[in-house]
């Protein structure tokens, strides 16, 4: 999977912002460095000393001019960055008190997403294209950073303290997310996505995202279930809709922890294991059947399945669409 930062490929009016504020910054350094050192090595050239000259040149101190003119030229160069500055600030910071429209939560080491509607998923989040979402940043754990670079700026999580920001998306299309700030052992395999949605096409997602997962139906498929009470998944992760039988036999009353990712439409979503791997039948029984080998120190524990157990669950999380 092929994970290339693009900080220089703006899709929202918050990173298109920061993208001109960096480029007006870059270009006002970039000449005050060719002055700077170009005139510095002009005079390293021209005044060097010529054989002959034993005798110290003339001392100067103190020329009204020249002190008066590097003094304001900078001095208008900080005001001028400080106003473009002021004017990113504006684009970029959402009002307080207005409820969100996603609040994201960064977990060790996975993000998950909560919609007002009542949809929970991780890994993969979708947005309608060309609406401003307001989103609520928290962390279950340490630090992360919730960063896509193409469409909104980094913030980090902080637990106990939730952060606002903008995200946007001016073209459809798929964008990719990353964990900003050291985490723990699996912090480099922590990605997202971000799905930027025709507004037709947001709706149907969230339709069908809505709906609770459908029942097992074949003798593997119930197997699958049975063992994913059996086995403890059910401990940690969601399924709404799981069949209230089995919950109950395990001693839960229905399927809804909130530790790990909840997979009630798993087999929706295009990647396993926080988007390290490409969700398919061969990926699935990878994970399964050792995730610590996927994920050295994630808190999935390699539970020893038997080849069939496994096959049995994956016939199962399969039908999770
Ligand atoms: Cu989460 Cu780094």
């Amino acid at each position: 999977m092929s994970h290339i930062l693009t900080a220089f490929n703006p899709h929202s009016p918050v990173t298109q912002a920061m993208e001109g504020l960096f480029i007006v910054t870059l270009w006002v350094c970039a000449f005050l460095f060719v002055v700077v050192a170009g005139g510095t090595a002009y005079c390293i050239f021209k005044f060097r000393a010529k054989p002959g000259d034993d005798v110290p040149p003339k001392q100067i101190m103190g020329y009204e001019p020249i002190e008066i003119i590097w003094t304001v030229v900078p001095a208008l160069i900080v005001v001028l960055l400080l106003v473009l500055t002021y004017r990113v600030m504006g684009v970029e910071y959402p009002p307080t008190n207005q409820q969100p429209d996603i609040t994201i939560t960064g977990h060790q080491w996975w993000w998950e997403a909560q919609y007002p509607s009542g949809i929970i998923t991780a890994g993969e989040f979708h947005i309608p294209v060309g609406k401003r979402m307001l989103l609520r940043l928290k962390s279950a754990d340490v630090l992360h950073a919730f960063w896509v670079p193409e469409l909104a700026r980094m913030m980090n999580t902080v637990p106990g303290e939730p952060k606002d920001i903008w995200l946007e998306a001016d073209k459809p299309g798929v964008y990719q997310g990353y964990c900003g700030e050291f985490c723990g052992d699996q912090h480099a395999h922590m990605f997202f996505k971000i799905y930027a949605d025709s507004p037709a096409d947001f709706a149907k997602w969230q339709q069908q995202q809505l709906k609770p997962a459908p029942q097992p139906t074949t003798p593997e498929e119930i197997k699958g279930a049975q063992l994913f009470s059996d086995m403890t998944c059910i401990t940690c992760h969601a399924i709404k809709g799981f069949p209230t039988a089995m919950a109950l036999k395990a001693g839960f009353s229905d399927a809804s922890a909130e530790v790990a990712p909840n997979l009630t439409h798993l087999a929706s979503r295009h990647t396993l294991a926080s988007g390290v791997l490409t969700n398919n039948r061969a990926n699935l029984t990878r994970w399964l059947t050792d995730p610590q080998k996927i994920k050295p120190g994630c808190y999935m524990p390699d539970f020893k399945l038997k080849p069939e157990q496994v096959k049995e669950l994956v016939d199962y999380f399969e039908t999770l669409k």
